[in-house]
C-alpha cells in the first residue's frame, strides 16, 4: 500500500502534461509573430477554451492580429479550473467530463486594442460560441483532424508525453506550429533531423518557464510555489518554443570572444571535433566540426553555422554520429556545428 502510494506520488510530480501555461508566457512569445497571423486560422488542439491562456491571447488578439478563425479544442478531463460557472451550447454546465471547441470567426470590437478580460468571459459564456465536441477532444480523432486540416497554424503547449505524437502529425500535414515543449525534444528523431536541415528552430523563451498545476499537484522543496490566489505552480528549467515560423532571431548572428586553443578545446576520443564546454566559448577561428551545448540552438543562424549532427547515444537518428568521449570520458550531448563564415585552410 505504502509502495503504491510513493510510486503514485512520484510518477503525479513528474507528470508535466497537465501543466498549464501562464499567460504571460504566451503574450511574449507569439508577439514576436504578429505578421504571419494575418488572414490565418489558427489552431489550439490542447486548449480548454476556458482556460487556456493561449485561447485567451488569441481572442484578446483576434482583431489586432488580424485572424481569420480561431479554434480551440479542448481535451475531456482536463483540469485546470474544475468549478467554472459557464454553460454550453446544450444549457448544460462546463465540466471537464466533456470536451469543447470554441470556433471564432469574428470579434466585433475595437482593433487597436485588445478585448478586456471581461469580454472574454463573456464571450466565452455567449450561447453558441463554444460547443460540446462529440468525441473526446484527442488531437488525433477525426473530429479534431478535420479542424486541423482546415487550419494554418498550430499553436499550442501540448502534453510533452504526446509532443512526438503530435509534432508528426503537425509535420504530415504540413502546417506551421509555435509549441512550448521540454528541451529534450530536440533530439527525438523525429524532431532533429528538420531542426539540422532548418526546417524547425528555437523560438525566444529558451530555459525557465512556469506553468500552474492542478490543486492536487504535491508540495516539493524546489521548482513549486503557491501565490496569493492559492494558485500551484510549478517551473522547468528546460523548457523551450519550438517553431517553423520565421523569427528576427535567428538572423542575428552569434558574437564569438574565443580563439581555437586545444587544451580548452579538446578533440573526441571517437570523432575528430573539438568538445566546446560553453556556447561562450564557441572559438571564432576553428574550420572543423566543434561539439557544442544544446543551448547553442537558442543563438543557431543558419547563414552563420551549419549543423552537422548530434552527439548523444551515436544511435538516436540518422544524425546521431557517435556517443562523444574526451580523454576516456563520456561528455554532455552535444549538437555538431561548422563556422560557415571562416574558410578551411589548404
Ligand atoms: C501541458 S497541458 C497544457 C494545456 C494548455 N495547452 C496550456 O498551455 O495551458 C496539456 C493539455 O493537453 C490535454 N491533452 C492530453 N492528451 C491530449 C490529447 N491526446 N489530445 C488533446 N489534448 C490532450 C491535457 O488534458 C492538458 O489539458
Amino acid at each position: 500500500m505504502l509502495g503504491n502510494s510513493i510510486l503514485n506520488k512520484a510518477k503525479h510530480s513528474h507528470n508535466t502534461d497537465e501543466w498549464y501555461t501562464d499567460y504571460k508566457t504566451v503574450k511574449e512569445e507569439v508577439s514576436h509573430y504578429a505578421k504571419h497571423f494575418e488572414g490565418k486560422v489558427v489552431f489550439c488542439n490542447c486548449d480548454d477554451p476556458y482556460e487556456s491562456a493561449f485561447a485567451k491571447y488569441f481572442l484578446k488578439y483576434f482583431n489586432i492580429l488580424k485572424l481569420k478563425k480561431l479554434i480551440c479544442t479542448s481535451y475531456k478531463g482536463s483540469r485546470l479550473v474544475e468549478n467554472l460557472n459557464i454553460f454550453d451550447n446544450n444549457n448544460i454546465k462546463a465540466n471537464n467530463k466533456s470536451a469543447y471547441v470554441l470556433i471564432v470567426k469574428n470579434i466585433s470590437a475595437d482593433f487597436e486594442e485588445p478585448i478586456r478580460d471581461e469580454e472574454v468571459l463573456s464571450y466565452l459564456n455567449e450561447k453558441g460560441n463554444v460547443k460540446k465536441l462529440n468525441g473526446d477532444g484527442d488531437f488525433r480523432s477525426e473530429e479534431c483532424i478535420k479542424y486541423l486540416k482546415e487550419s494554418d497554424i498550430v499553436v499550442t503547449n501540448p502534453p510533452f508525453s504526446k509532443f512526438t505524437i503530435l509534432f508528426s502529425l503537425l509535420v504530415k500535414y504540413n502546417k506551421k506550429y509555435l509549441l512550448i515543449g521540454n528541451q529534450n525534444a530536440i533530439t527525438y528523431k523525429n524532431v532533429f533531423p528538420l531542426i539540422k536541415k532548418g526546417k524547425a528552430w528555437i523560438g525566444y523563451r529558451f530555459g525557465d518557464m512556469s506553468f500552474k498545476v492542478p490543486n492536487d499537484t504535491p508540495p516539493r522543496k524546489t521548482r513549486f510555489w503557491i501565490d496569493d490566489n492559492g494558485q500551484k505552480w510549478r517551473s522547468l528549467g528546460n523548457a523551450m518554443w519550438l517553431t517553423n515560423l520565421d523569427n528576427e532571431r535567428k538572423h542575428k548572428d552569434l558574437i564569438l570572444t574565443s580563439f581555437y586553443c586545444p587544451k580548452k578545446h579538446p578533440k573526441y576520443d571517437n570523432y575528430d571535433a573539438i568538445n566546446v564546454s560553453k556556447v561562450a566559448e564557441i572559438p571564432m577561428n576553428y574550420t572543423g566540426i566543434m561539439g557544442v551545448p544544446i543551448t547553442f540552438l537558442k543563438y543557431h543562424n543558419e547563414d552563420q553555422f551549419e549543423i552537422i549532427g548530434e552527439a548523444n547515444h551515436g544511435s538516436d537518428n540518422e544524425f546521431d554520429l557517435f556517443k562523444p568521449i574526451v580523454k576516456g570520458k563520456e561528455t554532455f550531448k552535444r549538437i555538431l556545428i561548422k563556422n560557415k563564415k571562416i574558410v578551411e585552410k589548404n
